[in-house]
């Protein structure tokens, strides 16, 4: 479904029944632009798309509550609820993909509710509904789609979409310990306590010149490099800027997912204060090791 360059190089995919939208970055709107304006011109991207395409013709809208391997990107404010209200208009069902931001990412078990103020018609989560200890994927369907699965309308039918290890029992003891164990000690509190400190902590970071932008999301957050401030231009890809920062930053103890020019980091839900303290600092030290063997090699003037 990705429409990421980076993931089709080397893939077949289809493009008769996947369509894409512009994304929803307000660090690249335009110039001039509000982020108002941005996010209600990318709300109208998507109306436009199902009246390009025949609102009888759209099944459904995937969307992440924020794009998190698309660059932890936070789409303009009012936008998830704004996208959902296009969807009930035109019938089209409404997916949240919090595979990312669900089970206490956003300080919530699922974010689309609480955080973004919508209901969706389908959830699909995995990684945090283990901790990731072990493998397990699931969706959740709304009462109204339940009822059609499952209901005298589907009588004599079964919804046979099923995995080799669906259900597995290990897998799900895995996933409800988890859920135990995770309201036993308070973790979504944990991350809507320690989430603003992180994200402010982060974003010291801004004032380095190699820094872009830093954005995110209670415990997520990203760092965009860009080799010019004012244009945003983006490193060219023979810096690998993304894996020198984390080769520069993981001597000094801090390990970082490169992603092109951009770096992630989603920490463990029980990081402490100082341990975000101590990751912020290894983090500027690892920059500014970079800024200085990029200047070494005549890559950048700074
Ligand atoms: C947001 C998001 N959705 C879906 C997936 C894929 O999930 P799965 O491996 O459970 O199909 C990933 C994997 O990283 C993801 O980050």
């Amino acid at each position: 479904m990705s429409g990421k360059p980076g993931d089709r190089g080397h893939l077949d995919f289809v493009t008769d029944t996947v369509h894409h939208l512009p994304s929803p970055n307000p660090y690249r709107r335009p110039d001039g632009m509000s982020e108002a304006e941005f996010g209600t011109a990318k709300v109208k991207d998507l109306e436009d798309k199902i009246l390009e395409l025949g609102p009888e013709k759209v099944a459904c809208f995937i969307a992440e509550p924020l794009l998190a391997s698309g660059g932890v990107i936070v789409p303009p404010t009012g936008y998830q609820k704004a996208t959902r209200e296009i969807c009930r208009k035109y019938d089209v069902l409404y997916i949240s993909d919090e595979v990312v931001t669900g089970f206490g990412r956003l300080g919530e078990i699922f974010a689309s509710e609480p955080v973004f103020d919508i209901v969706p018609d389908i959830i699909t989560c995995a990684k945090g509904l283990t901790s990731g200890y072990i493998p397990l994927g699931a969706f959740l369907l709304s009462d109204r789609l339940y009822e059609r699965v499952t209901g005298e309308g589907a009588k004599g039918k079964f919804f046979a979409n099923g995995f080799t290890y669906s259900a597995h029992p290990v897998a799900c003891a895995a996933g409800l310990k988890n859920l135990e164990i995770m309201e036993r000690e308070k973790l979504c509190e944990r991350v809507r306590d320690l989430g603003p400190y992180f994200q402010e902590r982060f974003r010291t970071l801004s004032d380095l010149p190699l820094v872009g932008e830093v954005r995110g999301s209670h415990l997520m957050v990203c760092v965009e490099f860009v080799s010019d401030r004012k244009t945003k231009m983006v490193p060219p890809a023979e810096w690998e800027i993304g894996f020198r920062i984390m080769r520069n930053t993981m001597p000094k103890g801090l390990l970082v997912r490169p992603m092109a020019h951009l770096i992630v980091l989603s920490p463990p839900l029980i990081v402490t204060r100082a341990q975000i303290d101590e990751a912020v600092e290894a983090l500027r030290a690892g920059i500014k090791d970079t800024m200085d063997e990029l200047t070494r090699e005549g890559l950048w003037r700074g």
